[in-house]
This record gives C-alpha cells, structure tokens and sequence, in this order.
C-alpha cells in the first residue's frame, strides 16, 4: 500500500480512467479517490456518446465526459472499468494493449485464468508483481458485490479454522443493478403509495413493497448466475478448489446496501467468543453484535461506509461443538464492493 498524500494531482502520479464514469460505481469511483486522495497526474471521464460532452465537478475541478472510443486509453496508466460485461470484454484488451493496468468491475473476466480476482484484505498475493511501470498493461478483476461483502467476514475465520462449507442466503439492494434501478424503486414507492401502478422497466416485475429471486439470469442447474459467482469466485479467491458453497440471491427494496445471512462449517472448532475477536481484530470489518439492545448490522447503518458490518455471531446449534456458526453480513456494495475495492487495488498498483 502507498503512503497517502494530501495533494492528489502530482507530476509523477499515474494517468487514470474512468469508464462509465455517469453510473452508480462510476460517480462512486470519484468519491473514493477523492476521499483516498488517490494520487494522480491526469484523469479521463468516459463514459458511452449518450453522456459525452457532460460537465463534471471532480475536486474543484470541471471535467468533460468523453465517449469511450479505441484511442482513450493512449497514455492511461490505470483504467478503472464500469461500464458493463460487454464493454469490458470489447474494451478491456484493448486498454491492456495500449499498456494500461485494468481494474475491471465486471463478471468479464473473473473466472479467466491467470486473471487476478482480487478483495485487498483476503488475497493481495494473486496480483504480486503487476505494478505501475512495469511496461506493460495487465487486467485484474473485482470479485462480484455479494462475494466481496460475504469473504471480508468469512476469510478472518476461515484462516483460523478452514471452512468446508458455506451456506449464504443474500438480502441485494436496488443500488447493485445501477442508477436506474435506484431510479426505479423512488419511482415505483411513489407509484405504489399513489395507487397507481408501478413502472416495471429494469425488473420484470414490482420491486417495491416486494422481493423476489435476484434478476440475473437462471441457469441449467436452477441456480442463478450471482448465486454462481459466488460458489465459483470463492473458490478462486481463497484459492481452494474444495470448498463447499451455496448461495440464495435475493433483490429487496432497499436502496443501498447488502445483507447477507451466511452459515459456515469449520473444519476446526471455533467458538463464537474467539470469532467474535477474531472479526474484531480484522481489517475492513467492523462488529455490531449487541443481543440486549437487539442491535445488529443493518444497511441504512452501512450505506455510504467503508466497513463491511457483521453481527448475529452465534453458534450454529444445528452442528456438533464447535464447527458451525452463523453471521449476519452487511456492506456498502457500490462502495466496497465496488469502486472501494477497485481504488484499494489501485492502490497497490502504485
Ligand atoms: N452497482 C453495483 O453495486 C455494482 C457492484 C459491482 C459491480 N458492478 C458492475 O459495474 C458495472 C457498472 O454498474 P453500475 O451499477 O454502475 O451501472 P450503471 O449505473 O447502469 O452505469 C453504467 C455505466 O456504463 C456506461 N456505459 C454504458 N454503455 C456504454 C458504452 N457503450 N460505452 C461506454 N460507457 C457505457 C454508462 O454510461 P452512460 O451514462 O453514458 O450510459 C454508465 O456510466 C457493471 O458491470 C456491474 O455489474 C456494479
């Protein structure tokens, strides 16, 4: 990690990029590297010809966006990418190919060998060596929002007494399917309370005062595609190939934010006390664990944070000893897992 500096602009800082700088995780981006002082010397705003030539303030400072065209990577040392699977795919290579380090935020190219899939906190070790000036450009993927928030509280344990086997039910904010999805539950709430019915044009069907099985597509096997981002990326991340997991991805009508129910098997034992510290003690993570005031990790509490919040630590009474608990997961989606993370890795890059 770099030694922060107070004064972000500097002559030998790296050019930096942000693709699909207008939506959700891109203005999230700006925010970050503001509040990280992210040292850089110049910084690009792309985003697709419908925003180009839209003003934005970026510290103090009017920026135009441009539309994301083959040439925008020329002299860009770190491109960071949200803009979509496809626009990754067809951009990525290219950015990489003019020489600059891609930090992707989509599924694009997560599960692609010699990809680096990487959360700073569990796993910096899989990008070691790729750097700022090493003369080339190289991709290095974020981990998917939900596998983000889940693995900050699971690792910490998971070092300790190796879990076998995870069982993750998700809680998915409207904030995880972009800005217009946002847009789309105010509106909707509004309608709803009007009695009037309700706009249905990101999901298929009403959103608010309503959940429903999260809107990624179904697979052969019946689970959805976020359900096997997780079972998958987790592998990857913690580099365990063994690793039993199994996910329920749920979309509620929260704006902000996601909760997650995870249920873990150790093959160690490992009582709730010792988890209890362990998660104190771990980087990124806070614990909201108060049984008397019935106080525990809630979203509106992690919105806008960059702690990812665990509470409800207890052991599972469904296994033998010590081999079980479960935990109540919260995290600001948009922040850590996404554009936080990303920064984070950028960081390392420095
Ligand atoms: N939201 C999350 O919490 C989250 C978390 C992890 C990962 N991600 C991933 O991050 C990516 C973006 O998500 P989001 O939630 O920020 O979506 P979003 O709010 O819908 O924003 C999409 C961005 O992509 C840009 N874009 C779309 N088509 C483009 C094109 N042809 N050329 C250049 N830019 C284009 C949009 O620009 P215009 O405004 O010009 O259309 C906008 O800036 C997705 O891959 C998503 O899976 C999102």
């Amino acid at each position: 990690m770099f030694t922060r500096v107070r004064m972000s602009y500097q002559e030998s800082a790296p050019c930096v990029a942000v693709v699909g700088v207008t939506g959700a995780v891109g203005q999230e981006f700006l925010s970050v590297l503001s509040d990280r002082d992210f040292p850089y010397r110049s910084i690009k705003m792309l985003a697709s010809k419908r925003s180009a030539g839209k003003q934005l303030s970026f510290q103090d400072k009017a920026y135009t966006v441009e539309e994301l065209t083959e040439d925008s990577f020329d002299g860009v040392d770190i491109a960071l990418f949200s803009a979509g699977g496809s626009i990754s795919k067809k951009f990525g290579p290219i950015a990489v190919e003019k020489g600059s380090i891609v930090v992707d935020n989509s599924s694009a190219f997560r599960m692609v060998e010699n990809v680096p899939l990487v959360i700073p906190e569990v796993n910096p070790e899989a990008m070691s060596g790729i750097k700022v000036g090493m003369g080339k450009g190289a991709l290095i993927a974020n981990p998917n929002c939900s596998t983000i928030i889940c693995l900050m509280a699971a690792t910490p344990l998971h070092r300790r007494a190796k879990v076998t086997r995870m069982v993750v039910s998700t809680y998915q904010a409207a904030s995880g399917a972009g800005a217009a999805a946002m847009e789309e539950l105010e509106l909707q709430t509004r309608e709803v309370l009007e009695g009037k019915p309700p706009t249905c044009k990101i999901f298929s069907q009403q959103y608010a005062f309503n959940l429903f099985s999260h809107n990624a597509p179904v697979l052969e096997n019946g689970y959805n595609e976020e359900e096997m981002k997780m079972v998958k990326e987790t592998r990857k991340i913690w580099n365990d190939k063994d690793v039993r997991v199994t996910a329920t991805c749920i979309r509620v009508p929260v704006m902000r934010a996601h909760a997650e129910s995870v249920n873990l098997q150790f093959e160690k034992p490992l009582d709730e006390d010792t988890a209890r510290d362990i998660l104190k003690n771990a980087p990124g993570v806070v614990v909201i664990d108060d049984r008397a005031s019935n106080h525990f990790p809630t979203p509106l509490e992690v919105s806008n944070k960059d702690d990812v919040a665990v509470g409800r630590i207890r052991r599972d009474v469904s296994q033998d000893g010590n081999h079980g608990l479960d935990i109540f997961v919260c995290g600001d989606q948009v922040r850590k897992g996404a554009a936080l993370n990303a920064v984070q890795i950028a960081e390392m890059l420095l």
